[in-house]
């Protein structure tokens, strides 16, 4: 984090100034995290609006057990915490990267619903989508001003994702999506936002664009402050076949799915024909995965799994996870059937929550338009 401290003192030079060292920029960025979780657990009852925090998923299909225990699991223990929470349905960021929208009302309604199921409470969070607050669209356009092509071209993320999409042309949209985020999370004036890895350069460039705003536009005042990532702790779970987890491979245990369709996800997961189970990351990555799996769930080391099971070999090891995992996602399946009997709870939760975000988004607007002289 002190090379962007450096940066500050370089306001005119914004080429290439954003994607430096990745993985010293992770070490620093978990370094930070530690902190920031300490300081929550400190502050955030006494002082909500220190810690607001806002998070977002593109509602693209089911959530999965990766999401459940990657970030899902720690915003409800946030908000919980007393920290302010902001939770975008990124309705936008679906097509960054596809042709069609395809069915997006369904999958932001199964959305929220995992949120709802998960403990986010609407009382306290306020849950909303992209496309139902203009306002904080609108601030992409001052906040375009303050990036180049160059740093986006360069943001990892954004090449990664466009890696992905098999020799598809550069959308603006997928090129300008970290300008997008930016006022994702300044909108609201968030400070903490948890993220996974791959969205550190867009925390990072987030932060060039509140300090490039506040020195050029605001004559160096404190409009808006720099957000800080909150990085999980969760290592990164694989799917059931060993490779990444994605929906379209149909590797992934889903949220929505049932105790018997989980069953037999795991059972047909892939293992290794050694007998004795063991927790080797690196040359049994399959079991391995399992093993955190579970621990996962059981509040346990993937470790002391492994020596319990020992020479009860894969199909012990299965069960074990298949438990572990019904056990721990019965209470969220049994929330989420019932708030699904009431189709029209989750358009109130979004409705008053676009609501909301909208006064939020307004007056952040007024105070960028009125800094910019732009009141006529
Ligand atoms: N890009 C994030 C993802 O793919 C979702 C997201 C959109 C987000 N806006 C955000 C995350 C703002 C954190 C902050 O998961």
């Amino acid at each position: 984090m002190t090379t962007t401290v450096t940066r500050d003192e370089f306001p005119d030079q914004i080429h290439d100034e954003v994607h430096s060292d990745e993985s010293a920029t992770y070490a620093a960025a978990r370094e930070r995290s530690a902190v920031l979780d300490q300081l929550i657990d400190e502050h955030a009852a006494s002082d909500s609006s220190r810690f607001r925090m806002l998070t977002g998923d593109r509602p693209t299909g089911p959530l999965h057990v990766g999401h459940y225990l990657g970030s899902l699991r720690n915003r409800v223990r946030l908000q919980d915490k007393g920290v302010e929470t902001f939770v975008l349905v990124a309705d936008y960021q679906v097509i960054t990267d596809r042709d069609v929208v395809g069915e997006i009302g369904h999958h932001v309604h199964q959305l929220v619903l995992d949120y709802l199921a998960a403990g986010i409470d609407p009382e306290r969070s306020t849950i909303f989508a992209h496309s139902a607050v203009p306002p904080l669209n609108q601030l992409v356009l001052p906040f375009l001003s303050l990036t180049t092509d160059t740093e986006l071209r360069r943001n990892p993320t954004v090449k990664d994702e466009l890696a992905l999409t098999g020799g598809r042309p550069l959308s603006g949209l997928l090129l300008t999506y970290p300008v997008h985020q930016a006022a994702d999370i300044l909108f609201c004036h968030a400070r903490v936002v948890p993220v996974g890895r791959d969205q550190l350069p867009h925390v990072e460039q987030t932060r060039a664009i509140a300090r490039r705003f506040n020195q050029r536009y605001a004559a160096g005042h404190s409009v808006f402050t720099e957000p800080e990532a909150l990085l999980s702790d969760v290592p990164l779970l694989l799917g059931t076949d060993g490779q990444k987890m994605s929906k379209s491979r149909g590797n992934t245990i889903n949220l929505r799915d049932t105790a018997d369709q989980t069953a037999a996800r795991i059972r047909g997961a892939r293992t290794d024909s050694e007998r004795r189970i063991t927790f080797e990351p690196i040359a049994r990555p399959e079991v391995a995965n399992l093993l955190t799996l579970a621990g996962l769930f059981l509040g346990e080391a993937p470790e002391a799994i492994a020596e319990r099971v020992g020479n009860g070999g894969a199909r012990q090891l299965k069960d074990v996870v298949t438990e572990a995992v019904n056990e721990g996602l019965r209470g969220h399946r049994a929330r989420r059937a019932e708030l699904e009997r009431d189709p029209g709870f989750v358009s109130t939760v979004l409705r008053e929550g676009n609501a909301r975000a909208n006064e939020v988004a307004e007056r952040t607007l007024a105070t960028v338009r009125a800094v910019m002289g732009m009141t006529y």
